[in-house]
């Protein structure tokens, strides 16, 4: 969160005073710093600058519009889940040719509208799936450029919700059955294999899940090339984890290097990561109010405006996000050990457990490391229009997604 600080007791978001932010646009509010999405970008492309690769952008990270354009002006690519993510990525301005499609569950719909576009490639997680490319793409007269998504089965060691590379995950081909299902593939016409891709979960803190299924992987590239499947690219997905609390994820640059070492004997395959956390996670906060403070049978509450359903990462995977107060307190300041909790009807709606501030009722708190998983997983539970987005520039803020409107709320509705 390097675009946070206390200046004179104020928190800054790059030289902008949270409370100025919550004044002008209201609360709750999603805050992105472009330049901190940019740095991040440019650590992953650094380190490969010598290679031919492709940073593909997993959009469900954080899919505002402005967060997708900012990445394509940098030459990103987007890896993508649903014709949903495809259309918002095409309307961001995103090159076709740099889109590769994840996702378990593609529909006839969504295979043909990314066969029409011409993405790079479909990263196929069934044999089931392969069929109905190649049956739309013959309907089409066209070839679909095709990856597939090996399960490794590797431990990424990280919370059982977002670990999709083990063998009893829904996400991949089984490594047993890959060789067997590229053969499959091979003879199907109007399919062309391009690519072997991996993905096995999400915040990892540690090197070695990667480096092991790099290696399942690169062992598997080495069987293929022994039957006559070649490959042009090798795709590694996303995963890094980024430091919430105290967790040391390796740097994003030590992961690359790691990772470009193993792929030394292969000059011939272009790289491709899918991150999404590690780029926009840490670039991103969440600012809300507090309306009550409510004490009561030894426990303290910070009722806020904020709640589940602006951010799930606390109450769907008990994810750890940092609060800091708008206002640094002062020593004469009483303080309490508070769950900060928000307005839904939901006693899973506690933002943070057990956190010592020393807060009033109109007080601002800011919640960190809400970049990522933030916004994109908000919903309208209970009613509540979702929050507006702003991204500072430099040190301009400017929307980039209105508030909603209670109108919003029942668009396409019939009473
Ligand atoms: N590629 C694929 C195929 C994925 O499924 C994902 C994330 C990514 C790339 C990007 O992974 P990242 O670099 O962001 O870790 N909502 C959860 C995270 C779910 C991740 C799902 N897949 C959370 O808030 O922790």
């Amino acid at each position: 969160m390097d675009f946070l600080h206390y200046r004179n007791g104020q928190l800054l978001a790059q030289n902008i005073a949270i409370t100025d932010l919550a004044e002008h646009y209201g609360t709750p509010l999603y805050v992105y710093s472009a330049d901190d999405i940019v740095e991040q970008f440019k650590a992953y492309q650094a380190p490969l600058s010598e290679c031919k690769h492709l940073i593909c952008y997993a959009i469900k990270a954080n899919s505002n519009l402005s967060v997708l354009s900012l990445l394509a002006k940098l030459g990103a690519g987007f890896d993508i889940v649903s014709q949903g993510e495809l259309e918002r990525v095409l309307k961001a301005g995103a090159d076709p040719k740099k889109i590769v499609f994840s996702g378990v569950a593609k529909s006839v719909a969504e295979i043909k509208r990314a066969l029409e576009v011409g993405i790079k490639c479909f990263n196929v997680e069934s044999e089931a799936e392969l069929y109905r490319i190649n049956e739309i793409a013959e309907q089409l007269g066209k070839i679909a450029a095709i990856s597939l998504r090996v399960n490794p089965d590797v431990d990424a060691k990280t919370h059982p919700y977002i670990s999709t590379g083990l063998r009893e995950n829904k996400f991949g081909i089984s490594y047993q059955l890959a060789l067997e299902t590229y053969q499959k593939a091979q003879l199907l016409p109007h399919i062309k294999i391009v690519g072997v891709d991996c993905h096995i979960g999400s915040q990892l803190t540690e090197l070695s899940p990667f480096v092991d299924a790099a290696d399942r992987i690169l062992a598997l590239v080495d069987k293929l090339k022994a039957h006559n499947i070649t490959l042009e690219h090798i795709d590694l997905g996303g995963g890094l984890g980024v430091c919430y609390d105290n967790e040391k994820p390796p740097s994003i640059s030590a992961l690359i290097t790691a990772l470009k070492q193993k792929l030394a004997p292969f000059p011939e395959l272009e790289i491709l990561f899918e991150p999404g956390r590690s780029i926009v996670a840490n670039s991103g906060i969440l600012i809300t109010k507090v309306e009550y403070t409510k004490h009561q049978d030894d426990q303290h509450f910070a009722i806020v405006d904020a709640g589940m359903n602006d951010l799930i990462r606390p109450a769907l995977y008990q994810a750890w996000m940092k609060v800091l107060p708008a206002k640094a307190p002062q020593s004469c300041d009483q303080s309490y050990v508070y769950n900060v909790v928000g307005p839904i009807c939901e006693s899973s709606d506690v933002l943070a457990y057990q956190r010592e501030l020393s807060v009033k009722q109109d007080d601002l708190l800011v919640i960190c490391s809400a970049g990522a998983y933030g916004f994109s997983m908000a919903s309208n539970y209970n009613s509540h229009p979702r929050p507006a987005e702003v991204m500072l520039i430099d040190d301009q803020h400017k929307i980039i997604r209105e508030r909603e409107t209670f109108a919003d709320l029942w668009r396409g509705e019939q009473v």
